[in-house]
C-alpha cells in the first residue's frame, strides 16, 4: 500500500478527534503532560487531571520548582505513580542542564526520564512537526492487522520489524496528524475486542479481515 499516510490523514480530517484539551495548540510542555497521562490511562480520566495539573503547574518552571508532594498529590487517583515522579525529575533536568528550554528534537527529549521513543516521537511530532514515527500499543496493533504482521510484539525482532514498517509508511508532511489518526484509528475503530472494520478506511486492504484473522492478530503473547 503506497498510500496508507494520505488516506489515514484524510481519515482523521473528517473522523478523527479534534477537541482534545491537548490539541491545537504547540506548547511542547502540554503536550508532553498530556502524552505521559495517556501513557495508562483513558482519555475521558485524563482529562480533568490534565486541567487540575495545568493550573496548579502551567509550565516547566513552576513544576521543577514545586515539591515532589505537591506533584504526586495532584497525580492521585491516576495511578502509576513512576510517571508522576519522572514528571518532576524530567521537569528539573530541564531547568537545570536545558535552561529551562524544553529540547528540541525526539532524540533530547527521548533522554528525558520516564520518555520513551515513542512518546519522545509524538511529542516532537505534535510539538515541532518532527518527522518521527511512533509506536504504541494502539500503533502495533493497527499495522500487525493491516499489513498482516506476525509474530508477538512485544518479541524485539517482531518489535524492530515494526519499527521499521513504522519509519517506512511516515508521510513527508503533516506527521503530527498523520500520529494522531493511528491513534484515533487504534483507539476508536481497530479496538482490541471488537473492532469496527466496517467503518475502517483500510478494511478492504487489511490483511487480518481479508484472512478472517481478527482475532489473531496481533499474535498473543506465547503461553
Ligand atoms: N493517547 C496517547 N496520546 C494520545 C493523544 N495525543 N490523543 C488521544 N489519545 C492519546
Amino acid at each position: 500500500m503506497n498510500d496508507f499516510a494520505e488516506r489515514l490523514i484524510a481519515w482523521q480530517r473528517s473522523h478523527g478527534r479534534h477537541d482534545l484539551p491537548w490539541q491545537g495548540g504547540h506548547d511542547p510542555y502540554r503536550i508532553w503532560l498530556s502524552e505521559i497521562m495517556l501513557q495508562q490511562t483513558q482519555v475521558d480520566t485524563v482529562i480533568p487531571y490534565y486541567a487540575r495539573f495545568l493550573a496548579r503547574f502551567p509550565d516547566v518552571a513552576s513544576l521543577a520548582a514545586a515539591p515532589v508532594e505537591d506533584v504526586m498529590a495532584l497525580w492521585s487517583g491516576l495511578g502509576y505513580y513512576a510517571r508522576a515522579r519522572n514528571l518532576h525529575r524530567a521537569a528539573r533536568d530541564i531547568v537545570d542542564t536545558h535552561g529551562g528550554c524544553f529540547p528540541g528534537s525526539a532524540a533530547e527529549i527521548a533522554a528525558l526520564p520516564g520518555i520513551g521513543r515513542s512518546t519522545a516521537a509524538a511529542i516532537a511530532a505534535f510539538a515541532y512537526g518532527e518527522r518521527a514515527a511512533i509506536l504504541d500499543g494502539n500503533v502495533k496493533r493497527v499495522l500487525c492487522r493491516i499489513f498482516g504482521v506476525e509474530g508477538f510484539p512485544g518479541d524485539k525482532a517482531v518489535e524492530n520489524r515494526l519499527w521499521a514498517l513504522a519509519e517506512s509508511l511516515l508521510p513527508a508532511s503533516e506527521t503530527g496528524r498523520y500520529i494522531q489518526a493511528q491513534m484515533d484509528l487504534g483507539a476508536t475503530l481497530c479496538t482490541r475486542g471488537k473492532p469496527a472494520c466496517g467503518r475502517c478506511p483500510f478494511a478492504d486492504d487489511c490483511v487480518a479481515r481479508r484472512e478472517n484473522r481478527i482475532g489473531e492478530l496481533p499474535t498473543p503473547r506465547p503461553k
